[in-house]
């Protein structure tokens, strides 16, 4: 792959946001091929190289309720040397969704010869695994795991870990294009390649979208709830620089990775919030604005890379409903954030109520918190899961 190296980047205490990168080829060959001619504002990540970071990379894919064609595909686009992991949320009833997600996934599995890992968001033994290590948060008042995307994820986050990978990332179940997985986990490398630190992020800005507009498809680039935690992303961010900065482009970036040192020490944020909600989290944890609680990554430093994707993104669409409540919920965590300054507050509470989210007597809800995974006691967590299924594909060894 051949990506431009950043242009720019806003510091923010530890924390290094770099500008979006472009991608100049897909597939630029092997270390020999880079020739000593490399311009200076391009990087090559030889094929080896990615080749390496994704031997150590878990691509966590959260599902619920998606076409079996299109998990497939997904499936298909993810680089044979990832560990899968599939969290499902599917129903289980009247027809067994899950039973048939597992089959589409071993079957897979048998033909291009790799082992994967599926489990259930209701599966009780991970709600068991998560009540004995003190993080019942994420139960709901039946003691089962809660729904929600960003709930999958630490599910995710967790089985990752017990696999001793190195790195992790996400990719939504519904995906048309197998080519795009491909890509964005071929840019997730190409950012853990770029970086220095130890605590690294890659997040996802797709070229385009296309959509039918007037019978004619249409390659649109930001859509409205994109544009709208963007702008108050980089609004949030702008205040304490003192300047106007626009940086942020990949504010809800379903797409991204994080190195396994980065993903334990971050908190997560309920459902559809958690994307704007790691990036608002990091400046919580590591913006120079409280004491962190981690200073030994303070002093390592935290790079956040933003790659601008070739492949045109194309998924199930979502409903009006859907789509406002996804930029309601950025909204919400920007809202409660202990960092959030009491102007951008005000602007957040007006906008809600002009948008009809909530009236002006209503106080903003908050959406579920959940701590960062590094406390939790991992040998116990496994004692916990280790009769399931998917425990099997989790190597035991370093617990
Ligand atoms: N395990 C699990 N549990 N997975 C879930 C759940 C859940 O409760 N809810 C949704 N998912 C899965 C979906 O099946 C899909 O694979 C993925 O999470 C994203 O959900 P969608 O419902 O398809 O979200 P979207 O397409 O509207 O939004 C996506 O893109 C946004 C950026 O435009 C999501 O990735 C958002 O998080 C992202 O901000
Ligand atoms: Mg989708």
């Amino acid at each position: 792959m051949k990506i431009e190296i950043p242009r720019e980047v806003d510091r923010f205490g530890a924390i290094r946001f770099y500008g979006l990168q472009k991608v100049f080829e897909l597939d630029s060959g092997i270390r020999e091929d880079s020739s000593a001619d490399q311009i200076a504002t391009v990087k090559q990540i030889p094929y080896e190289d990615y080749y390496e970071i994704q031997k150590e990379m878990a691509i966590v894919v959260p599902i619920r309720n998606e076409r079996l064609r299109l998990v497939e595909g997904v499936l298909c686009g993810i680089p044979h040397k990832c560990l899968i992991i599939i969290v499902s949320n599917s129903p289980r009833g009247p027809i067994d969704r899950f039973k048939m997600e597992e089959e589409a996934l071993n079957n897979f599995c048998t033909f291009v010869n790799k082992k994967a890992i599926i489990a259930h968001q209701k599966d009780p033994h991970l709600a068991r695994a998560f009540e004995k290590t003190q993080y019942a948060s994420i139960l709901n008042k039946n003691g089962e795991i809660r729904d929600g995307k960003a709930e999958g994820m630490i599910i995710g986050t967790i089985l990752a870990w017990l696999a001793e990978k190195k790195y992790i990332g996400f990719v939504d179940a519904d995906n048309y294009f197998p080519g795009a997985v491909e890509e964005y986990v071929r840019e997730y490398a190409a950012g853990f390649f770029m970086s220095s630190s130890r605590y690294a992020m890659v997040r996802i800005a797709w070229q385009s979208k296309p959509k039918i507009i007037e019978k004619k498809l249409f390659f649109r680039k930001w859509g409205r709830t994109t544009e709208n935690t963007n702008r108050l992303l980089n609004k949030f961010l702008s205040h304490y620089y003192g300047f106007e900065s626009e940086l942020i482009k990949t504010g809800n970036a379903g797409e991204h990775a994080m190195t396994m040192d980065l993903a334990r020490c971050l908190d997560y944020s309920s459902g559809y919030s958690v994307e704007p909600y790691h990036i608002i989290n990091l400046v919580e944890k590591f913006g120079g604005i409280h004491e962190s609680p981690l200073p030994e990554v303070m002093k390592e430093g935290i790079e956040v890379y933003q790659i601008e994707s070739r492949n045109p993104h194309l998924h199930e669409a979502g409903d009006r409903e859907h789509i406002e409540e996804m930029s309601y919920v950025a909204m919400q965590a920007m809202y409660h954030s202990t960092v959030c300054p009491e102007k951008l507050k005000k602007e957040i509470f007006k906008d809600m109520v002009k948008q009809k989210y909530l009236s002006r007597e209503d106080k903003p809800p908050q959406p579920n918190h959940f701590p960062a995974l590094y406390s939790i006691d991992t040998k116990t967590f496994f004692e916990e899961i280790k009769t399931a299924p998917y425990a099997k594909t989790i190597k035991e060894g370093g617990l």
